[in-house]
């Protein structure tokens, strides 16, 4: 519970998901954002209770904490395969689909998740969508070079396209690159649209994680936490 008597939605779900996910002799992926944050402190208090865990990290900042709180992170490429990955979300559909990248890790969470057996995502309800693209834009990491060009490349796909920008200065993401943020109407196909994005030249990865979380849990202002699998109905794992 926070000072306010509320629960804090985004500590319950981080630390529910790394209670019924992270087991011993795991190799697990660290996410990147508020709520994955919460289930770094977990995970580290599970090593720090013995626990041997391997971890590779989503962003510089994740791996930042997680060093910071005693557990060893490795290079993804050491790894054989990540057992579990426990990130965050900006958006999450109905059949599973996500919008991720607001916190500007897109392209290292991507790779992650795309080498873990199990990606699990935490969120709050607000992240709940009916399509993609009804709360938040599009992030798409594009290289610096001729990125007011590769704006108008995504525009013609019919969003507004802003360059994200920090101090004053464009965004650099950890791999050195620039951030726009595709503002769409919602979202009807999103496996189209990632197809069209994906071949204009200078864009590196976008936000669309498709087929990609094996499961999401989410925490209500009630307190409860319900589960969200492909296939099945949400159900509630904890009151
Ligand atoms: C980071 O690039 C994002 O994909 C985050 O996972 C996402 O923005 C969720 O962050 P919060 O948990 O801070 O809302």
């Amino acid at each position: 519970m926070s000072a306010t008597g509320k629960p804090n939605l985004k500590k319950i779900v981080a630390e529910k998901a790394v209670e019924d996910y992270v087991r011993d002799g795991m190799t697990v992926g660290l996410g990147t954002g508020t709520t994955a944050d919460f289930a770094i402190r977990k995970i580290a208090e599970l090593a720090a209770g013995g626990a041997d865990l391997a971890c590779v990290a989503t962003s510089l900042a994740s791996e930042r904490l997680a060093s910071s709180l005693g557990l060893k992170v490795s290079p993804l490429s050491d790894v054989e395969c990540v057992d579990v990955t426990i990130d965050g979300a900006d958006e999450v559909d109905p059949s599973l689909q996500l919008i991720k990248g607001l916190g500007g890790a897109l392209l290292r969470e991507k790779i992650v998740a795309a080498a873990t057996v199990q990606e699990i995502i935490i969120v709050d309800e607000s992240k709940l969508v009916g399509k993609l693209g009804s709360r938040c834009p599009l992030p798409v990491e594009v290289v610096a070079f001729g990125h007011s060009k590769t704006k108008y490349a995504l525009e013609r796909q019919g969003c507004s396209a802003e360059l994200r920008m920090a101090g004053g200065e464009p965004f650099v993401t950890d791999g050195g690159n620039y951030v726009y943020d595709c503002r769409f109407p919602p979202i009807d196909s999103p496996f189209f649209l990632e197809s069209r994005i994906d071949v204009i030249p200078g864009v590196v990865e976008n936000g669309l994680f498709l087929n990609m979380a094996a499961a999401a849990l989410v925490s209500h202002a009630d307190g409860r936490i319900t589960r969200m699998s492909k296939g099945s109905e949400p159900e509630t794992v904890s009151l």
